[in-house]
């Protein structure tokens, strides 16, 4: 179910989203009895599919990796390198697996739909995820859907999981940055039209650029203290729900609610 388009990828290019994913969701895909993870539309070579495995298993050695491709001539390209824990699959938003997997990825997939689109799409997506079990101390699966550049140094994701929309996180190489609204153009299908005057993602952005020219002092310490100064600042206004090891690392995760089309704008 969906659109074939353009297969563009990149060696390397999803490397600051796979380190999140491990970071943020590696103890459920370690805890997890079958912990599967769906790299979704991996475009004409599989190489995304590949790292996903190869950094998920640092952490949780179990996991296995399906990628899905809506492209059939993809899919026959990927087999060859199919190997112990990794394989591929034709389909699309349905996602042809018999289980509910713990883990979807859909990297630069959705900036090829409409804005109209998105909504339902995430709802079937998350209604895939595996479910949520407070027994055993789990939220489920997670839904990570964003955007990038083309090598990998600027992008922006949606967390979500089976109950709907939780964060939206901005990485980016800290060294390639002039302010932070830089990554306004890699913002997901969901939020990009809507970087406007009056929509919450345009303050937060407008207030992320008055942060960091108010922390021009800490560049002389490096743009990684500069970014961290930043989003210290943000922490303020905006619920920021991540912490100072991850804004290290040129990223800052803010709660989907405040970042939400058509919610209320911060001053
Ligand atoms: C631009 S490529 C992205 C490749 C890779 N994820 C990356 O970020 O480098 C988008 C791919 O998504 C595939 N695609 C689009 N809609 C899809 C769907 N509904 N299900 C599976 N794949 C889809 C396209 O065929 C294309 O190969």
């Amino acid at each position: 179910m969906g659109t074939v388009t353009r297969g563009t990828t990149n060696p390397n290019r999803l490397r600051r989203m796979d380190r999140w994913i491990a970071a943020t969701h590696g103890t459920e895909l370690r805890r997890a009895a079958d912990p599967v993870a769906v790299d979704l539309g991996y475009g004409a070579a599989p190489w995304t599919a590949v790292e996903l495995l190869a950094r998920l298993r640092e952490n949780a050695p179990r996991t296995r990796v399906v990628g899905v491709e809506i492209e059939p001539a993809r899919v026959a390209a990927a087999k060859p390198y199919e190997r112990e824990g990794l394989v591929f699959r034709h389909g699309g938003f349905e996602i042809p697996l018999p289980q509910r997997p713990l883990l979807i990825r859909a990297a630069n997939v959705l900036r090829q739909y409409e804005e109209a689109e998105v909504a339902a799409v995430w709802e079937r997506l998350c209604a895939r995820l595996a479910p949520a079990d407070p027994a055993r101390g789990s939220r489920g699966g997670l839904l990570v859907e964003g955007t990038c550049d083309e090598i990998g140094r600027r992008h922006v994701w949606v967390a979500l999981g089976p109950e709907g929309p939780r964060t939206v996180t901005f990485a980016t190489r800290l060294g390639s940055l002039d302010r932070p609204s830089d990554l306004a153009e890699r913002l997901p299908k969901a939020l990009i039209h809507r970087n406007v005057p009056g929509e919450p993602v345009h303050s937060f952005l407008r207030d992320f650029d008055r942060a960091w020219a108010a922390a021009a002092p800490y560049a002389s310490y490096g743009a990684r203290q500069r970014w961290i100064r930043t989003v210290r600042d943000l922490t303020t206004d905006w619920p920021v729900t991540d912490v100072p090891s991850r804004w290290r690392q040129g990223e800052v995760t803010v709660a989907w609610g405040a970042l939400a089309p058509g919610g209320v704008a911060a001053g």
